[in-house]
């Protein structure tokens, strides 16, 4: 049963071997950053037959546990090795930030102090955001949730661009054509079952198995859909529609269903890293590789490279520092060693894919940005343009907990952690045990008053028996298990606040840019407004289960407070998108065109999570493969259009 891991475990072992020695080649594409939007689209060129160097910050760790088990995303999340640890800020108000007990401060020795009482010897760091730094990106230690936002995000992009190809009916082919599921029958309507990214849902048993959590369910359809559930045969049914349907009928007044993952039939993790890694093995019948992808791990991206061309700057390589532990967000860092410098050219094109905190920063560092801010580091201007790390977006995130009068009983199989590896057995050779099962056995989706369209704002996802308040250092293993206690996260949809910002602290690759998240600048009331309805609507659902349940106790929203206070003291996020914003082409309020092109410069793209203009739905990871997908199909039509 072991046997893939140590094929590919001496497979890697040599590749790791060939990608270690200094690189000044030429390829068609440098791609930096291998998450679901560069890793993606750099394969895909790949396998459309145009030689591509993909750089990646992190190293390949797709066969430890750690990110191939779901139910170890949180530690993957939080290990030096395959995680960056941003301290961001979620509010410039320093009476306002410190508010929230998962606020972080420093030592003099460097151990942390999370909470509010800070010993007098420390200095603020800010919140926690953890971010994938390994072959696969952060879709290799995300919590795997999959959903593909409402229709409606898609006919912005396409409205506001005037590119029809961003249409919903375009854009779910795209999905169809990446998806490979395994939750619905092959031939279902708008799904795909070629693809390279596999989708799931959890065992729906663990919540229709267990009375108590099954009775919240029943509550809660009956409040939110006035449908009476008759058996446990029918809450199976009604927990497996999905969100991922054609049309996603399941976005409109709010329903309850099960959160797709992107794992496989065997509940293995799957991401844009297996598909890399996929892509390089791939043979011809004479053994040579049958497509010319290069990954250059352990490789941090510091500047890309212009020249002049036509009176407009064209990118024409990449300059990177080769070695581990180099950005100041690895916990492994230490500024006395310094990688080996090293350069690489595209006789095609640059593609900056190195997510929402590092593209506005590579781009910054490269000359591309406010040239203000650029002018005042030192940096020469390659382009005025004023959207690089502006407009920052996130969701939301705000947490609902109760405390009942009985335990959920949801069935955490302590055996699985005890370290005896039945569970393991179990999960390798069948996808089974609590092992395989992702975070969040329950969701559903609510429309509050102030949805701005027929779509539902709000995307809820449940955890019995379990406390989860969001992030800080430690967070994984600080898990508690509670079993009265049922936790709720509120993901708010349609973002309303644009004025989060990532600005350099200094003109070193090396450093960690500035982030403010300034939360609730923009439309705070209709935000808070909207996740006040939906802690209400949950909190009423429990409130209503009578015996022996009742009575509950709410623990946040905090009730001793004013409920938009309580909200803004706790709401986290970790979904940051539209560093790098898609808009008109030229209009310097926007950084790319609809084709993924940097306005007024030659031969640059960006393709990950920074292009969108608003945060896509409740989860941008689905949303972020079809926009790798997308841009390598751009790419390639307009190569046959040229010749
Ligand atoms: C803990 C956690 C949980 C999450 N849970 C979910 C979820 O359940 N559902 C969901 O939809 N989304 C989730 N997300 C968010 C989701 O994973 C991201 O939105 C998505 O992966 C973004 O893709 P990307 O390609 O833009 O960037 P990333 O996936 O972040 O990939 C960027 C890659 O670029 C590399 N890189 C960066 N800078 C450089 C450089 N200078 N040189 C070389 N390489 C560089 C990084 O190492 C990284 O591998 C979660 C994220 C985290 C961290
Ligand atoms: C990465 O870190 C983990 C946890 O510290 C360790 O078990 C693993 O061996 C490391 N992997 C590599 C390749 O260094
Ligand atoms: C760092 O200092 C703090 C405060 O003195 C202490 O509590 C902590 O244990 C120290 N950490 C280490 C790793 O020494
Ligand atoms: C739920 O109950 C059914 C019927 O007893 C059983 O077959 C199944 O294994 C149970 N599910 C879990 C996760 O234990
Ligand atoms: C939502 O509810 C309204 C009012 O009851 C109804 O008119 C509308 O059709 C519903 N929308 C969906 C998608 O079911
Ligand atoms: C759910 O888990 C139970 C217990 O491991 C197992 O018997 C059942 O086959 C699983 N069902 C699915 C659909 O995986």
């Amino acid at each position: 049963m072991y046997s893939y891991l140590t094929i590919s475990s001496i497979f890697l072992a040599t590749f790791a071997g060939a990608t270690a020695a200094s690189n000044y080649g030429e390829y068609e594409y440098v791609v930096v950053g291998s998450g679901p939007g560069g890793g993606t689209l750099a394969a895909n060129l790949a396998r459309a037959g145009h030689s591509v160097f993909l750089i990646e910050a992190g190293g390949d760790h797709g066969d430890e546990l750690l990110q191939r088990v779901p139910s170890f995303s949180g530690n993957a999340a939080e290990t030096a090795n395959q995680s960056w640890s941003f301290f961001v800020n979620h509010y410039q108000d320093d009476t306002q930030a410190r508010r929230d007990d998962k606020f972080t401060y420093s030592f003099p020795n460097g151990s942390y102090y999370v909470g509010l009482n800070p010993p007098e010897s420390t200095t603020p760091l800010g919140i926690f955001y953890p971010r994938g730094n390994t072959v696969g990106g952060s879709s290799q230690v995300n919590a795997m949730n999959f959903a593909l936002p409402p229709d409606n995000d898609w006919k912005y992009i396409a409205e506001l661009t005037g590119d029809d190809s961003w249409l919903p009916e375009s854009m779910r082919q795209i999905y169809i054509d990446l998806e490979r599921a395994h939750s619905v029958p092959p031939g279902t309507p708008g799904r795909g079952f070629d693809g390279y990214i596999s989708s799931n849902l959890n065992n729906v048993s663990y919540v229709t198995n267990t009375t108590h959590v099954a009775a919240v369910v029943r509550e809660g359809i009956r409040r939110l859909e006035g449908i009476e559930v008759e058996d446990q045969t029918h809450l199976s049914e009604l927990l497996q529609r999905e969100i991922n349907a054609l049309d996603t009928p399941m976005y409109g007044n709010g329903s309850w269903f099960q959160m797709p993952v992107h794992v496989d039939s065997l509940r293995r993790r799957s991401g844009a890293r297996n598909f890399i890694i996929d892509t390089i093995q791939r043979e011809n019948e004479d053994g040579s590789q049958a497509y010319p992808l290069t990954l250059s791990t352990h490789s941090l991206a510091t500047k890309i490279l212009f020249k002049q061309d036509g009176g407009e700057p064209r990118a024409v390589g990449v300059e990177y520092l080769q070695g581990e532990g180099l950005y100041a967000a690895d916990r492994r860092y230490d500024e006395k060693t310094s990688g080996e410098l090293q350069k690489v050219f595209a006789s095609r094109e640059v593609i900056v894919a190195g997510g929402a905190f590092n593209t506005p920063q590579i781009l910054k560092l490269s000359g591309v940005g406010p040239s203000k801010e650029l002018k005042e580091l030192g940096i020469p201007v390659v382009k005025d343009l004023l959207a690089v790390g502006n407009y920052m977006q996130d969701n939301y995130e705000g947490g609902v907990r109760v405390r009942a009068s009985t335990d959920w009983d949801f069935p955490y199989e302590a055996r699985c952690f005890s370290g005896s590896g039945e569970c393991l057995t179990e999960w390798l050779e069948h996808g089974q045990s609590i092992l395989g099962e992702a975070g969040a056995p329950v969701s559903f989706t609510y429309r509050s008053s102030v949805s701005e369209n027929e779509d539902a704002d709000l995307f809820f996802f449940g955890t019995p028996g379990a406390v989860f308040t969001g992030f800080f250092p430690g967070y994984s293993t600080a898990f508690v298990f509670d079993p009265p206690v049922f936790t709720w996260s509120i993901v708010k949809m349609q973002t309303g606040n644009t004025a989060g910002t990532v600005t350099l602290k200094s003109s070193n690759p090396r450093d960690v840019p500035i982030i403010n998240f300034n939360y609730f600048q923009e439309m705070a009331d209709r935000d808070l407004q909207a996740m006040a309805e939906g802690a209400n609507y949950i909190i009423e659902v429990f409130q209503n289960l009578g015996s022996p349940y009742t009575p509950v106790e709410v623990i946040a929203p905090n009730p001793e407070l004013d409920v938009n206070q309580a909200l803004m003291d706790e709401a986290f996020s970790h979904h940051v998108t539209s560093t790098c914003r898609m808009g008109p082409k030229d209009d310097p309020e926007y950084c790319v065109d609809s084709t993924f092109r940097v306005n007024g410069v030659k031969g640059l793209r960006v393709v990950d999570a920074s292009v969108f203009p608003r945060t896509p739905g409740g989860f941008p990871v689905a949303p972020t493969f079809m926009i790798g997908l997308k841009a390598a199909r751009t790419i390639l039509a307009e190569l046959v259009s040229e010749s």
